[in-house]
């Protein structure tokens, strides 16, 4: 293996394990939910957008399909795509095949992953450059020379969901940063709605999501030598309407006490580890949050039973009325 990978491995183990030891030494324990993301829990993500309760996935193709000419009439065609994330096989085709860019960018911090699909996209997009770009797109991104604007951002799956709502507007800034002026942004949001469905969504019958959340356990057994006894735990996904918000938490069913990065960690019965949000927002929430974030909204669209929707920002703020 090339030094500057393991160097890398070694370096991404310790922050795993840090973020672990301090998660679980405060009063609420947390993980944070990038864990969540390693071979197993990716492919379990895969998973959950297959799901039947699952809404976001199927609804967000849905308005792609239905409105990508809509789209690409607001963002332009021939421009450059810049996607934060590495790419999805059936969202990115449907916008890139409105938007007719001549070179697409994915950005994402895995960059095996990334790879792996900017490969497979290549091939089968021969008339698009693909410059795939190993990067933490919550911080602004140098693009190559050679990208020149305006440019449109695509940022679908309402990820936007998973950040706070200061951390989402600093991201949302990041990436006005990123693609400067005259840019458009592509985003999908999940929406608020009725709580039935948004629980069932993430606590579905089949257990695929009880599963991806209890993976981060098995990650932390096995890559930062833990003794957490997965029996002793259940998932769980509460919505908090204050809040906006779905939080996912792993419940300890009895007392457990278990070792994970070197320290030791006691848990009561009842006692959770904190480990994702979920952010919904209302179309209202959705215009506060461009408008916060310096994007000017120029349109939006909302599947027929309201469920999610996407919408098109543009980094040029208008004129400011009287
Ligand atoms: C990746 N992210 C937008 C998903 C969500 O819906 O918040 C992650 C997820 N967690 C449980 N199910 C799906």
């Amino acid at each position: 293996m090339p030094a500057m990978v393991m160097d890398r491995q070694i370096a991404d183990a310790d922050l795993f394990a840090r973020a672990v030891i301090e998660g679980l030494g405060q009063p609420q324990k947390t993980i944070p939910a990038r864990y969540f993301y390693d071979k197993a829990g990716s492919e379990l993500f895969e998973e959950i957008t297959l799901l039947p309760e699952y809404y976001p996935t199927r609804t967000e193709i849905a308005l792609l399909r239905a409105h990508a000419a809509d789209i690409a009439r607001l963002t332009g065609t021939g421009r450059t795509v810049v996607e934060f994330g590495a790419g999805s096989s059936t969202k990115t085709p449907l916008l890139l095949s409105a938007v007719r860019p001549d070179c697409y960018v994915p950005i994402d911090i895995s960059g095996h992953f990334l790879e792996l699909s900017a490969q497979a996209f290549a091939e089968a997009h021969a008339d698009i450059a693909v410059l795939p770009i190993t990067a933490d797109f919550t911080s602004p991104v140098r693009l190559p020379a050679t990208v020149s604007g305006p440019l449109i951002g695509f940022f679908p799956g309402s990820t936007i969901g998973n950040f706070a709502h200061s951390a989402a507007v600093d991201l949302l800034r990041s990436f006005r940063r990123t693609l400067g002026s005259g840019a458009r942004l592509v985003i999908g949001i999940d929406l608020r709605k009725n709580v039935r469905l948004l629980e069932t969504a993430y606590d579905d019958a089949a257990g695929v999501t009880a599963r991806f959340n209890l993976n981060v356990l098995t990650r932390i057994n096995s890559e930062l030598g833990g003794t957490i006894p997965l029996d002793a735990f259940a998932h769980r996904a509460v919505w908090h309407d204050g809040l906006g918000r779905i939080e996912m938490h792993l419940e300890a069913q009895r007392d457990v006490r278990f070792c994970a990065a070197g320290q030791e960690f006691a848990m009561r019965q009842g006692e959770t580890i904190h480990t994702e949000n979920s952010y919904k927002y209302s179309p209202e929430e959705i215009r506060l949050l461009a408008r916060a974030s310096g994007w000017e909204p120029m349109a939006g669209w909302i599947d027929p039973d309201r469920l999610f929707s996407i919408h098109v920002w543009s980094a040029d703020i208008g004129r400011i009325e009287p």
